[in-house]
């Protein structure tokens, strides 16, 4: 199993996001964290800035929309070029119907659920899906502490998209540093969100690759 890292820019400094970019060569993306202080109580940027993000990241883009009306927003995110636009559960009317559309404009679709959101509604959706984002602290904020009791959704997820056959990425966001990447890992995540332990480090790199190391390790055992 690939154990992928992708640094949250949500605590990077929003003044200098180009030069930021720069400081995590060795990710495999870069995630986006759009909100609308409505959907969670926080605001950080929406379109104009992931397009201008889009336009000067050598990593691809996973978009993580912390946004009500996803049915109506979501999809012009794919049209920026995001490599991956992940939507929440919670926020659209047709998460099938949403996912095609992110689909067939060319970006992978991803659905994210908050730590109280059962995952089985999902389950015989899961063809439907590029990746699911399981939620390991309330979406909003960085630096917030990692929920363990989410790992049986993450198992439930693993064992499903091993019924399934799919080819399914594992998302986990929320509290991800070297002491719990390993426990979301073994319970079958292998795409992992790190925000303030990769830029709160002094090298985000050296943290990156400390972070794929722990990770790759959990998956061997
Ligand atoms: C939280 C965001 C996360 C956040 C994670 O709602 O979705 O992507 O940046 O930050 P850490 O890794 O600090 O928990
Ligand atoms: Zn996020």
């Amino acid at each position: 199993m690939t154990a992928r890292i992708q640094p949250s820019i949500l605590t990077a400094d929003f003044a200098n996001l180009q030069a930021e970019l720069g400081r995590i060569t060795a990710a495999d993306a870069v995630h986006v964290d759009v909100m609308d202080n409505h959907f969670v109580p926080n605001l950080t940027f929406g379109p104009r800035m992931v397009e201008c993000l889009q336009a000067v990241s050598p990593l691809p883009l996973d978009v993580h929309l912390m946004i009500s009306d996803a049915d109506r927003w979501a999809p012009g995110y794919a049209e920026l070029g995001a490599f991956s636009v992940t939507f929440h559960a919670e926020a659209t009317q047709d998460a099938v119907a949403l996912a095609r559309r992110i689909r067939e404009i060319g970006s992978r679709a991803s659905i994210a659920l908050k730590p109280g959101t059962a995952v089985e509604p999902y389950l015989d959706l899961l063809p439907e899906f590029d990746q699911v984002l399981v939620m390991t602290v309330e979406p909003g904020f960085g630096g917030q502490r990692f929920m363990a009791d989410m790992m049986p959704k993450l198992r439930t997820l693993r064992a499903a998209a091993e019924r399934h056959g799919t080819e399914l990425w594992l998302q986990v966001d929320g509290g991800i540093a070297l002491d719990t990447i390993a426990i979301a890992a073994e319970a079958g995540a292998d795409t992992f969100v790190a925000g303030s332990s990769v830029y709160g480090a002094d090298d985000p790199d050296a943290a990156i690759m400390g972070l794929r190391a722990a990770a790759a390790d959990a998956h061997r055992h």
